[in-house]
């Protein structure tokens, strides 16, 4: 998986391992709260590759056809490539 905006993020899942357990087992800053797909704070995009994402969550129809997803609840199925929001104070 590579996480776009951090170059040398790239790092796999084992199976069962969500986006964002994997990706804080190598250190990379994920952001999240609940780890249950409620508070929407694991937002993410997904640029390529395809996922399994557990529902129900809180994502809207509209977040959804724009290519959002929760790293708590996702699954790679793929190699895949998220976007992560820019930090708060970031242009
Ligand atoms: S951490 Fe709350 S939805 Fe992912």
């Amino acid at each position: 998986m590579r996480v776009d905006g951090y170059p040398a993020a790239g790092y796999g899942v084992t199976p069962g391992e969500t986006l964002l357990d994997g990706g804080r087992a190598v250190g990379i800053p994920l952001l999240f709260s609940c780890t249950r797909g409620d508070c929407g704070v694991c937002r993410a995009r997904l640029l390529e590759g395809e996922v399994t994402m557990l529902e129900p969550n809180c994502l809207t129809p509209e977040e959804r056809a724009a290519g959002i997803i929760l790293t708590c609840v996702c699954y790679a199925r793929t190699h895949v490539t998220i976007e992560l929001p820019k930090p708060k104070g970031q242009r």
